[in-house]
Order: structure tokens, then sequence, then C-alpha cells
């Protein structure tokens, strides 16, 4: 723990936090010199919110996680940490806000709503040792401080996908808890894909019995998975039950995040025609897939009237499960070869007045939104439901000729670039950007070479902490319409909870900075120090996470037939490379690396990188060719 002092005392050992290091970085700080000193019995007061609320039965759970026993006191007696919903509204905290004061004399967390709250807390958890739930301290003394925090947007999401992998009820709560712990809001929970149907459902069962389970082929390289033979059993899968869905809604509401399911249409269906081929547009014998299945053929018969009943009664149940005010419909990669060659599509097409297959797509998903409108609910769709052919990316077209049908009370999600998130909200929509480049956590985060197999692609700790989800400069009109973003992480090479670790941390708390923070708060050199910090406090939570941004990369140049000039940088300023090129293990007494060397080729340049006189990760070799 870089910044506490820890001092062995006769009734155990006291901690010093020093220094103040959090993520994300709030609005407004001001450190003094003084201190408060917290021992193992605080007084607890609360104000404006009932003892029993979730927030305040969270906090009082977390601070005996932390060797704290709070006795509740009345606000009127005083206590050392006070909780408090304000009863006049503080107008700058708005919903999700809070002002936390450490003086001297006590602690002070308050906030207009328990979401406030709830931050005010996550805040001041971070101002404790990192390693405070494994060490009993007889006393944390922390700085005093005035914090008043709001978050730029109002949307901080993470999604997960649980059909290319399915995760159990255990990991899903330990994502809702890294989430919590970085403020992030929105848990978009991808539920239905061509490779598994993970919801519950008692209107169409074969779901759960067929479209849940797939051939086994976790022990294969996703893309070299054997295809299934005649007769062999689905094993692989799962769904979640209705009681399992409703206790993630419940854990998640106790840490200020919703819960956004996604069903996907009317694409990416194999799993339901799996089940129920009548759906399909033709006689193709569909399957739960398993590894790699591109081009998506699968897609719902638009033509046939059965394909909408089936979708109102799935979202019926989701709806009864989820209260979240928006479902996602996803609508991404619609491949319409099916609708091409069908006469029922081709039908609807003609009795709708269609200009063709997009159109189509576009009267599908308006229907859809019509009936979930009706119900109260508000629809996601990624950014292809503005109308946008599948092969379009980045593509200018004609929004308006492709999509008459989806109203702009949809909400876009834009991944195929921020592009098409800015064309939508110019024209009214409001949206969410998680576009590749920043946002996609199953992309590799550091050089392939050191890194478990991925799906492809790079997001590096500094790209990912380079996201804006509106450029500057962006006019005012558009920038009002994006309410955030957020990182997305695909599983189809991720079949572990440690590895879905590894690929969202640490790159979560950079999304986690970009959405909550000021653009003018960030600061990747002061960000990348914390990061060393919030690692202490993930590794004692024995989370696992990724040190890729220490990977040396390089610039090499020609000098002549034999010699090349290499440059050797990683993205962590203040990085020490210690290397060798006589195929001996660099320690911290071999060179150090001060600019461009001349090598031979064939040499073996062999690195260890130190930061903050700590080894990093595993030692790196190149071969110089
Ligand atoms: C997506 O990544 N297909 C939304
Ligand atoms: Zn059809």
């Amino acid at each position: 723990m870089l910044a506490a002092a820890m001092l062995a005392a006769g009734c155990g050992r006291r901690a010093q936090v020093t220094e103040l290091s959090i993520v994300p970085e709030p609005l407004f700080t001001l450190q003094k010199d003084g201190s408060y000193t917290l021992d193992r019995n605080p007084r607890l007061t609360v104000s404006g919110v009932g003892q029993n609320s979730p927030t305040v039965k969270y906090v009082l759970k977390s601070l005996r996680q932390v060797h704290r026993h709070p006795r509740l006191v009345s606000p009127t007696v005083g206590g050392d940490i006070e909780l408090v919903i304000n009863d006049t509204v503080n107008t700058e905290l708005g919903d999700e806000g809070y002002l936390l004061e450490v003086r001297p004399t006590g602690i002070r967390l308050s906030a207009n709503t328990e979401a406030g709250l709830f931050y005010a807390y996550q805040t001041f958890i971070q101002m404790l040792p990192a390693d405070v739930n494994n060490v009993n301290y007889s006393s944390i003394t922390i700085p005093e401080c005035t914090i008043l925090d709001a978050p730029r947007y109002s949307w901080r999401g993470v999604h997960l996908d649980v059909c290319r992998h399915f995760f159990p009820m255990k990991f899903i709560k330990h994502y809702l808890d890294i989430m919590a712990a970085y403020k992030m809001n929105r848990f978009h929970f991808h539920l239905t894909d061509d490779h598994g149907w993970r919801l519950p459902s008692e209107a169409y069962p074969k779901l759960n019995t067929v479209g849940s389970w797939r051939v086994d082929r976790d022990d294969e390289p996703w893309g070299k998975a054997t295809p299934p033979r005649d007769g062999e059993r689905a094993t692989y899968g799962g769904f979640y039950s209705r009681e399992e869905l409703a206790e993630i809604v419940e854990y998640a509401a106790v840490r200020g995040i919703e819960v956004i399911p996604e069903v996907e249409m009317p694409g990416h269906s194999s799993a339901i025609l799996a089940a129920y081929p009548e759906l399909a547009c033709d006689d193709y014998p569909y399957e739960v897939a398993i590894g790699p299945y591109w081009p998506p053929k699968a897609i719902l018969c638009a033509g046939n009237d059965s394909s909408l009943a089936f979708m109102y009664a799935v979202l019926d149940e989701v709806c009864e499960i989820f209260p979240s005010k928006y479902i996602h419909i996803g609508g991404d990669e619609a491949f319409k070869a099916n609708w091409e060659q069908c006469p029922r599509c081709q039908r609807r097409i003609k009795q709708e007045h269609l200009t063709g297959e997009e159109q189509l797509q576009s009267w599908f998903m308006g229907k859809i939104q019509q009936f979930l409108r009706s119900k109260g609910r508000t629809i996601i769709g990624w950014d292809e439901i503005m109308g946008l052919k599948d092969d379009a990316w980045g593509m200018e077209s004609s929004i308006a000729d492709h999509n008459p049908f989806v109203g702009t009370d949809a909400v876009v999600m834009s991944w195929r670039g921020q592009k098409p998130g800015l064309d939508a909200a110019g024209r009214g929509y409001k949206v969410i950007q998680c576009p590749t480049e920043y946002c996609y956590f199953d992309y590799y985060q550091a050089d392939p070479r050191y890194q478990p197999a991925s799906i492809g692609g790079m997001v590096t700790l500094k790209k990912a902490y380079d996201f804006d989800p509106v450029p500057a400069g962006t006019s005012s009109h558009i920038e009002s319409s994006v309410i955030g973003g957020q990182c997305n992480l695909w599983t189809e090479f991720i079949n572990t909870s440690s590895h879905a670790e590894y690929m969202l941390l640490p790159r979560m708390l950079a999304t986690s900075e970009c959405l909550w923070s000021q653009r003018d708060k960030k600061d990747w050199n002061r960000f990348r120090r914390k990061v060393e910090m919030q690692k202490d406090r993930l590794a004692a939570k024995g989370y696992n996470y990724c040190e890729g941004s220490f990977t040396p990369q390089f610039t090499i140049r020609r000098v002549d037939d034999h010699t090349m000039n290499i440059s050797i940088t990683t993205e962590v300023p203040n990085t020490y490379i210690f290397y060798t090129t006589d195929m001996s293990t660099p320690t911290r007494q071999s060179a150090i690396y001060l600019g461009p060397i001349n090598l031979e080729r064939g040499t073996h340049i062999k690195i260890l990188p130190v930061y903050q006189d700590i080894e990093r990760d595993s030692v790196y070799e190149f071969v110089i060719k």
C-alpha cells in the first residue's frame, strides 16, 4: 500500500492514509492538513433515510467487512460517521452526486438520493487502506477533505454476454460489485444469442430445454470447434431461473445499478430456431451454434405473424422479471439473405408497401417498439436499428429511407464507431456510445504474443481512457442527446470468471472515469498512478486483472543490412525498462534503457519493466528481425 503507513501497536495495527486516490476522479476535491481517525466502534447516525433502507443496510454490512462495528445513535447525539439524505435538495448534486466531508471531528456523507449516498460511501471506502478487508486495523486515519461530486453522464454501462459462455450467479454478483465500486450504473445483460438462450420461458419451454444448450466444445479453441456429431447430446449451457434473475435485479438495485435485459432480434436467433424451427423462413436444420458462426444466417421470419407473437410473449415475461425503464431489443447484424428468398417476407414487404428487406427490419422493430411502449418501456437497439445496411460501417446513408418505423423515443447504442451515434443524435434519438475502438473489452489489451487468445482488435488501457462519448467540438444540441457510454464484454474467447475479470480490469476503471468525470478532470498520468493503488484493492479482493499497460512497444528502423535501431516504450509514463541482449534473464541490475539502441538482426532482447519500484508481470522477449 503506497499511501498508507502501517504502524504496529499493542492493540493491533494502525493505518494512516495520506494520499487520496479516487477512481473515478471526483468533480471537486479539497484536501486539508488535518485528519480523522476511525476506530473499531464508530458511532453512526442516519437522517433523511430509514435505518432499514437498502443503502444503510449495505453500509452497515460493508463497515463490518472492514472490521468496523458501528453503533447506531441518534443524530442529536452526533456520530463519527453521519449518513444524510438532504431534506432540502442540493441542486449541485443532482440525482447521483454527493458531498463527503472528513473533519477532525467526524465524517459526513450527504446526498439528495440513496444512489448519491451509495456513491459517497464508495468514495469513502477508497480512502481506506487497500487491504482493509483482510487486515483488522485497530484504527484508520484518513485525511481531512471535502469532496463534492456528481457524474458527467447518467448512463454508465457495462455489458456482459452470457450466451457465448454462461456465467454463474456468483460471478454476476461479483461483476455488479466491481461495477458499483467504480460508480457504473447500468448492467446490460446480453441474454439471448446464437450460442444460447439464457432467459427462463414458460410460454416457450423449448427455449430452455433446447435453446439453452449446445454441444460442449469448451475444451477446444473457439475458432476450431469440431462440428457436432450425429446424435451428440447438447450439454453446455443453462439459463437463469426467474428467482435468480429477481435476485440479480435486487442485488443490482441496492448498488444503484439498473439491469437492462437484451433480447436479440430479428437476427442472432439460432437458439430460437433450434427450438422453434417453424419461426424460420426456411427448413434449414438450425442448431444452437458452437464456435464461430459467421455470417449469422439465422433470422426470424418477419413475414410470419407467429414471430411477432413469439416476441410479444417472450417480452411479456421479460417485463415481468425486469422492472427496468429500458429493454434492449438487439437489432445488430441481421443478415437478410433468408428474407430475400422467403415468399412470406416478400409478401409482407408488398403488403406494407416497404422498399425492401432493410425497411422490413425497421417495420419489425417498430412493431416491437409499439408493443413495449404500450407496457411503458423504452427500447434500446444497436445502431443498425437506424436502418443502415449491415455492410455499411460508417457509410453515409439515407436513414429515413430505411427506417420509417422506429420512433425517436428509441435509444440508439452506437457500436460501429461513434458516427452512427452522432448521426442518430442529429435525428432526435437519445444515444449511448460504445464504439468498438474504445469500448470492446473482448479485444486484446496488449501485444497478443503475451495475452490469452482473444477475438482480435486492440483496446489498450490508454485507448480505453481516451474514450469520450462526444468528441470535443460536437455541437451542443448533439451533445445533449448523448446520455452516456458503456464498455462491452463479449465472451466467445472467455469461458471462466477469472478470465472475464482479467478482460474487464483495469480497463473498466478507464471507462468509469470517462463517463463519470468531467472532460477537464481527466489526466492520464494521474489516472495511471491511481490504477496502481486500485490494483492493490482489486488484488485484496481476489479479482484478476491485466498488467498489459507495461508491455513494451517497439518502433524499429533499419540502419543497414545487419543492424536495426530500436525504440522501446510502454504506455505508462515513468516505467523503467531493464534489458539484456545475451539471453540472460533481465533484473534490476541489467542495462537500463535510456533511448534508442542499435541491435544486430537476430538479437534476442529480453525486457523487464519496473514501475514504482515493482517488477511488472513477466519478462518480455523479442527477436530483432
Ligand atoms: C455487436 O457487437 N454486434 C453489437
Ligand atoms: Zn420469412
